[in-house]
């Protein structure tokens, strides 16, 4: 076995902090617990689902020599980092990144996966397994036990006919899961392998929200975002650049649908840096008839866009990172909103009044009011100064 040091991983582009780290007990556990059918892998056998920031795929490629690895991650970040940590460990080659789907999991025979926190993205990933993956593949599920359910248990049983679970070791554990079912017992009988996007109809808000496992909120509408909603009438819309407006962090793009009904002549970018929000939000584009006003793009925060280009900006920003709560991600989108609103555009964004963002939004784009409080949530309007 080579060497391969962890401590060298990084975070970057993703928010990094002396408590927040690239690596964890769980993907050592991981990578132990699969050794011997990473070693009996042959080329493009292997396939690390979301790995964090590649301690799964270079641990595999430098440890255990798999080779021809398909990678694919929800968070866009986390690509990133897999690609730099990849580039500085000379392991570049190693592997490809790719969407969901047939393509990434065709003919695999070892899966890897940091399991995610929520059920239905694992519903999404393990169901895609088994609809692609080789008869005998191996599915390598691992996590840290605070973070683990036994309803996790429950979803993989509904695509595997066997749970293995491994000792516990430092506050983590694996779930080895084999012998896919062709057919998942749930959806037997149902289209088997057509679960994923699920839409649901919001007639109270005229809105069919369509989701990916992975997807913030799933099929229903946020409270927040909900809340957000109200204001629609108010936003300044004539400003048009060539973005029109822009739902930043789209989820399933409920704020972009939503903005797009109600201003028949308006063009709108929904950008958000999770796969499946992006492919959650195309759908639901589509679901309401205005895909063809609605550009929906993987980024992160609004990388791709140019400065002081838009007018309207719409925000419901996330405010938990893993396992931690850290106001940094939502300041990097606050920062990038500045940076792409005209002198005059509007950040229109809705948060948890506890974390009082006024005088942070007052400092990084401007003048900021608040036009609406309810329990829990207070709705802000920003005028880029
Ligand atoms: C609270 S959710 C809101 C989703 C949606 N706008 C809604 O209201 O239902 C925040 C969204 O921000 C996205 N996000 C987090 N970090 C991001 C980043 N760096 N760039 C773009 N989007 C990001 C998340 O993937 C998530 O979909």
């Amino acid at each position: 076995m080579s060497d391969f040091d962890f401590e060298r991983l990084r975070r970057w582009p993703d928010v990094e902090a002396a408590n927040l780290f690239a690596s964890d007990a769980a993907d050592h556990l991981i990578l132990d617990e699969a050794a011997d059918a990473l070693e009996s892998a042959r080329p493009g056998e292997v396939v690390v689902l979301e790995d964090h920031y590649g301690a799964l795929t270079l641990g595999a490629s430098a440890l255990h020599g798999a080779t021809g690895i398909r990678v694919h991650q929800d968070a866009l970040s986390g690509e990133q980092a897999l690609a730099r940590n990849a580039a500085g460990a000379g392991l570049a080659g190693a592997f490809r990144s790719l969407d969901l789907g047939e393509e990434l999991l065709a003919g695999a025979r070892v899966v890897l996966l940091q399991l995610p926190r929520s059920l239905s993205a694992l519903d999404e990933l393990a169901s895609t397994v088994v609809r692609f993956a080789a008869p005998d593949v191996r599915l390598f599920a691992g996590g840290r036990i605070k973070h683990m359910t036994t309803a996790m248990n429950t979803v993989l049983e509904r695509y595997f006919g066997r749970i293995d679970v491994s000792h516990a070791r430092q506050k983590s554990r694996v779930l080895v899961a084999t012998e896919p079912r062709s057919v998942p017992r749930e959806l037997a009988g149902e289209l088997p392998h057509a679960a994923w996007p699920r839409c649901e109809e919001h007639p109270d808000v005229g809105l069919t929200v369509c989701a990916h496992g992975a997807a913030f909120a799933g099929t229903t509408i946020d409270i927040g975002t909900r809340y957000l909603l109200e204001f629609l009438g108010r936003m300044n819309t004539d400003a048009r650049g060539d973005e029109g407006a822009i739902d930043l962090g789209c989820g399933t793009g409920v704020l972009a649908a939503a903005l797009a009904l109600r201003n028949p002549g308006i063009r709108v970018l929904a950008t958000d840096q999770s796969a499946a929000a992006v492919a959650s939000a195309r759908a639901t584009m589509i679901a309401n008839g205005v895909a063809d006003r609605v550009t929906v793009v993987r980024d992160d925060t609004l990388t791709g866009r140019p400065d002081a280009s838009a007018g309207l900006i719409m925000l419901n920003p996330p405010f938990h990172i893993g396992a931690s709560v850290h106001a940094g991600i939502a300041l990097k989108l606050f920062d990038d909103a500045a940076r792409v609103l005209r002198p005059g555009g509007e950040l229109w964004t809705v948060w948890n009044s506890h974390l009082g963002y006024r005088s942070v939004l007052n400092r990084v784009v401007g003048p900021t009011h608040q036009v609406g409080r309810n329990a829990k949530f207070t709705v802000t309007v920003s005028t880029r100064r």
